[in-house]
């Protein structure tokens, strides 16, 4: 290495196009996956009052903001239902005809060059708004598997690119890829939520998705913050059962798990910059505390550079509109 004078590091940035020669990391449109909300009805568009720029929409909106994301280069988008009714075994998430399954065909008849990907999870389902069958005020894991299966069938069946299991249940991945094989559907990839943590950036997002537990909170599935072994050993265990994509979520207060999983998986790795995190640097722009676009751009920037081949961000279309 050599020393001062002889280097000077700052030579290299004196001027833009010097700085984006020896820039080391990208984003691209490519890079971006765009979470959109799906409600009943028609011509409906409302946008989550914790999350300004995101709505949640009738499918008919959807197919609009599809076409967009497609016209702006971002690739996939990744798709919530929020359902007409909820209860207690989440039925509306495996209905042939569910709000999903639904949106999911007319956004593949529309707008077939965006890939969509199906959150498979029963919580925006369920009328106590956890992620499984609840017995005894307990998650029963076993249970739940086969449901999720059937709702990732039922989303494979109405046409979806690529099934995302969310819900941390143990074992659901192989349960999932046994029944799409079953079924025929060997070649629908999955992108498994497979470190995902017990986080407060959730918030926004639960008002977003309709999806708060009505008791307790979600640490008897979701993962301890404190944990970064673990999520190496979910991880292995989710590519043993099959996944094709893992993911670590949230995304910004875990780049170390993004690192580690990259580096010692090699697995494509995708991360979820949340709500929360994104609501966050909204609400400080918005406050006139920092500047919220540069902000966001510095994440995502610091996402890929962790090691992330994609991110998950509600911001995908500024991103790419402002670049
Ligand atoms: C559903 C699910 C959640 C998120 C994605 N899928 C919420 C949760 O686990 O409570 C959070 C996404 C975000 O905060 O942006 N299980």
């Amino acid at each position: 290495m050599p020393r001062f004078p002889e280097y000077r590091p700052r030579r290299m940035r004196r001027s833009e196009i010097l700085r984006r020669l020896v820039r080391e990391t990208t984003v691209a449109p490519a890079d971006l996956i765009l979470p959109l909300f799906i409600v009943p009805g028609q011509k409906v568009r409302r946008e989550v009052r914790s999350m300004p720029g995101v709505y949640q929409t009738s499918i008919d909106e959807l197919v609009r903001d599809g076409a967009e994301a497609a016209e702006l280069g971002i690739p996939a988008v990744l798709l919530f239902g929020i359902p007409e009714s909820k209860d207690e075994l989440g039925s509306g998430a495996y209905a042939e005809d569910g709000i999903v399954q639904r949106a999911v065909a007319a956004l593949k008849r529309e707008v077939p060059q965006v890939l969509a990907i199906t959150d498979v999870c029963l919580c925006e389902y369920t009328s106590h708004g956890h992620c499984g069958v609840v017995r005894a005020g307990a998650v029963q894991n076993d249970e739940t598997l086969e449901l999720l299966a059937r709702q990732a069938l039922s989303h494979a069946r109405a046409g979806a690119d690529l099934v995302a299991p969310s819900d941390m249940m143990d074992g659901r991945v192989a349960a999932i890829r046994r029944t799409l094989d079953d079924e025929g559907f060997d070649q629908v990839p999955i992108l498994s939520y497979a470190a995902k943590y017990a986080s407060a950036f959730y918030g926004p997002f639960r008002e977003a998705a309709e999806s708060a537990p009505q008791f307790g909170d979600r640490r008897g599935y979701q993962m301890d913050p404190a944990n970064a072994d673990e999520a190496l050993r979910e991880v292995w265990l989710d590519i043993e059962e099959g996944a094709d994509v893992v993911m670590v979520k949230p995304a910004l207060a875990y780049l170390d798990i993004v690192r580690r999983v990259k580096d010692e998986t090699g697995y494509p790795v995708c991360a979820y910059h949340v709500s929360g995190e994104y609501a966050a640097i909204l609400a400080a722009g918005q406050l006139g505390w920092l500047d919220a676009d540069r902000a966001m751009r510095e994440a995502l920037t610091a996402i890929k550079r962790a090691g992330a081949d994609m991110i998950v961000t509600y911001w995908a279309r500024q991103f790419v509109r402002g670049a």
